[in-house]
């Protein structure tokens, strides 16, 4: 299993749109091992694969303290969304920034898992932040996209500065 790199905001590739997965194959399910290897790794509770630069519809999500309750999302759809919440987010391409974000509050989510079969499920509380937040991912929409433009310059060019410097130093 590898740990994959994870692209950091603003990198361009963040914002292409994931193509639905037409058929699961073994470099699917690859992927979605290491991928869950590395959100586990970096302490994440979500990742998705436009994250890691692959542009299929796959997320994988895991919000239990035990880290032992993943979920596997291929061609994840938000069928129902009603009420609202706010939550103070934060997302591995972007390091060290926590904002709130407006979210519904439940929603009912169709998606296939590895072996292809079709299920639905209601989440709400933070499954369903995670689920809205990593579903972005792959329509190319990063939470920070919701704060003003003077917060999202400022976060822009913080981490545009730490990326330069870890040039510098060839991090
Ligand atoms: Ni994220």
């Amino acid at each position: 299993m590898t740990i994959l790199k994870i692209l950091t905001y603003p990198n361009p590739r963040l914002y292409k749109i994931a193509k639905p997965v037409e058929e699961i194959n073994k470099e699917h399910l690859d992927l979605i091992k290491n991928m869950t290897r590395t959100m586990y790794e970096c302490n994440g509770i979500g990742l998705a694969a436009t994250q890691v630069d692959f542009h299929e519809r796959i997320i994988v999500i895991d919000i239990s303290e035990e880290k032992n309750n993943l979920i596997v999302l291929i061609n994840p759809d938000i069928l129902e969304r009603t009420g609202s919440q706010e939550y103070q987010e934060g997302c591995l391409s972007v390091p060290h920034v926590f904002e709130k974000v407006e979210r519904f509050e439940k929603i009912k989510v169709k998606a296939l898992d590895q072996d292809g079969k079709h299920f639905e499920f209601e989440a709400e509380g933070l499954l369903s932040v995670c689920i809205q937040h990593e579903v972005d991912h792959l329509d190319g929409k990063v939470f920070v996209d919701y704060l003003s433009t003077l917060k999202r310059n400022r976060i822009k060019s913080k981490l545009i500065k730490v990326q330069k410097k870890k040039l510098i130093n060839n991090e």
